[in-house]
C-alpha cells in the first residue's frame, strides 16, 4: 500500500484494550481516562479478520499496544492468531510491564517476536510518583523475563521530563553498556494535555523554544528531592492530570539528553536498529545495546512513517497526531464483506496526512494516548 505521498504502508499498530492498570501523569489522569463500553472493543475474531486484511494488502509489522494489552485476558490467543497470518514477519507489542514476567513465556511460545516496555524511572519512589500504580521491581522482572524467553530485541521507552527524570538519562545509557537493551528517549507530546486550555500559541512556542534549545542546550535540571517534589506538583486543579502548563515546563527536547549522555560517557556512533521506528539510534563506545531518540517534537520522522493505527474500538487512523479516523466496527457488524474492509483501510491510507502540524496548533483532541493506542 502507498499513501498520497508515495510511502509504503505496512506497518499496523493495534489497541488490544484501552484500558490500562497504571496511571502515568502525562498519560491520564487519577481516576483513569475515559473508556468505551465493552461492546465497542473489538473481539479477538474482529482484530484477527482486519489484520488478515491488512496483510494481504501488505502490512508486514503488526504491533499489539494499549491502553495496557496485558490485561486483555484473550491476548495470548490473538497473538497466536496473528502470528500464523500470511505475511506478518514482525509481531511485538508495547507494554507497561507490569504483567509481562506472568505471560512472557506464553506470549513468546504463541508467536510474538518481541516488546518495547516503558520505564520512565529506575528509581522506586519516583516510579510510584509518575505511574501512579504497580512498581518498579515487577517492571524490571518483566523486562528480564521478556529477555529470557527470546523475545529481542527488547527496547526501552523512557519519556524525558524536566526536573523529573531528566537526571537518569546517563543512567538509562549505562544500561546498554553491558546488555543488549534498545533504551529509547521520547520527547513528551501533546497528546490529552486534557486540563488547561491549550492555545495554539502555546503549542507553537512549544515547538518553537524545543527547536532553539535543541541547537544549543547547556542548561540542566538541578535535582534533589525537594525540587522533585516542587515540579512533580499536580497543576491541575485537582483531576490529577498534568496541564498543558505544566506538559510544556516538563518537555526536554532529545538533543539535551543526547549531549548529557556523550558528556558522560562518550561519542554515540550511529547505530543500525533493525525494526526501527521513528527512533533516531546510537551506540556507545564498547556498548552491547543501543540509545535512541524518539524526538517527534523538535524533529518528526513524518516523511519515513510507515504506520496505521486500529484503535481497541474499532477505528482505523492515519496519524497519531490527528484526530481524523475511519469506523470499522460499524461496518464490520452489519455485514461488510473483506473487500469492503480493505477499501476502507485504502481510503484511510489515501488519507494519511503528509505530516503533523503540531507547530500550527493542530493536535489530537478528541482521544487520548490510551484510546489511540501510543
Ligand atoms: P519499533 O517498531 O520497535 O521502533 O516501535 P515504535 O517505537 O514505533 O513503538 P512504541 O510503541 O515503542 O512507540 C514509542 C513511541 O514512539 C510512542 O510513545 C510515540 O511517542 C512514538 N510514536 C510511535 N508511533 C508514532 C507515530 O506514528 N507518530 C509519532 N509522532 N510518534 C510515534
Ligand atoms: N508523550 C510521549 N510519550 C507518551 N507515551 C504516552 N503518552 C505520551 C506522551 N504524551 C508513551 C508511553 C509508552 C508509549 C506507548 O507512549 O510511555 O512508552
Ligand atoms: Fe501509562 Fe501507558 Fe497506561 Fe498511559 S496507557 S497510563 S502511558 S502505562
Amino acid at each position: 500500500m502507498q499513501d498520497s505521498y508515495g510511502r509504503v504502508i505496512d506497518y499496523l499498530r493495534v489497541s488490544m484494550t484501552d484500558r490500562c492498570n497504571f496511571r502515568c501523569i502525562y498519560c491520564m489522569p487519577e481516576e483513569g481516562a475515559p473508556i468505551a463500553p465493552r461492546d465497542h472493543l473489538l473481539t479477538g475474531e474482529e482484530i484477527v479478520r482486519l489484520v488478515g486484511i491488512a496483510a494481504r494488502l501488505g502490512v508486514r509489522k503488526v504491533r499489539l499496544t494499549g491502553g495496557e494489552p496485558l490485561v486483555r485476558p484473550d491476548l495470548t490467543s490473538i497473538v497466536k492468531r496473528i502470528a500464523s497470518l500470511d505475511g506478518i514477519g514482525d509481531l511485538s507489542l508495547t507494554t507497561n510491564g507490569y504483567r509481562l514476567a506472568g505471560k512472557a513465556p506464553e506470549l513468546a511460545a504463541a508467536g510474538l517476536t518481541r516488546v518495547n516496555v516503558s520505564v520512565d524511572t529506575l528509581r522506586e519512589d519516583r516510579f510510584a510518583a509518575i505511574a501512579r500504580r504497580g512498581d518498579l521491581a515487577s517492571v524490571l522482572a518483566g523486562v528480564a523475563a521478556a529477555r529470557n524467553c527470546g523475545l529481542s530485541p527488547v527496547k526501552l521507552n523512557t519519556v524525558l521530563m524536566r526536573g523529573v527524570n531528566d537526571d537518569e538519562v546517563v543512567d538509562f545509557a549505562r544500561l546498554t553498556m553491558e546488555d543488549p537493551f534498545d533504551v529509547r528517549f521520547i520527547e513528551l507530546m501533546p497528546i490529552a494535555w486534557s486540563t488547561g486550555v491549550d492555545t495554539q500559541a502555546d503549542l507553537r512556542a512549544l515547538c518553537g523554544a524545543a527547536r532553539t534549545r535543541s541547537a544549543n542546550v547547556t542548561v540542566f535540571a538541578h535535582q534533589d528531592e525537594a525540587s522533585f517534589a516542587e515540579t512533580f506538583r499536580l497543576s491541575d486543579g485537582g483531576t490529577g492530570m498534568l496541564d498543558a502548563a505544566a506538559m510544556r515546563r516538563l518537555f526536554v527536547p532529545a538533543a539535551e539528553a543526547r549531549e548529557r549522555i556523550e558528556r558522560a560517557l562518550g561519542p554515540l556512533e550511529p547505530a543500525e536498529v533493525l525494526t526501527n521506528g521513528p527512533a533516531r539510534s546510537f551506540r556507545l563506545p564498547r556498548a552491547t545495546g543501543t540509545v535512541g531518540f524518539i524526538s517527534q517534537m523538535t524533529r518528526d520522522f513524518c516523511e519515513r512513517c510507515n504506520r496505521l493505527r486500529l484503535t481497541a474500538d474499532g477505528f482505523l487512523r492515519p496519524c497519531l497526531m490527528a484526530d481524523g479516523e475511519v469506523d470499522m466496527r460499524t461496518p464490520m457488524r452489519t455485514g461488510a464483506t473483506d473487500a469492503d474492509l480493505a477499501e476502507l483501510i485504502l481510503l484511510t491510507v489515501r488519507h494519511k496526512p503528509k505530516e503533523h502540524r503540531i507547530a500550527d496548533g493542530v493536535m489530537p483532541t478528541e482521544r487520548g494516548m490510551s484510546q489511540i493506542g501510543g
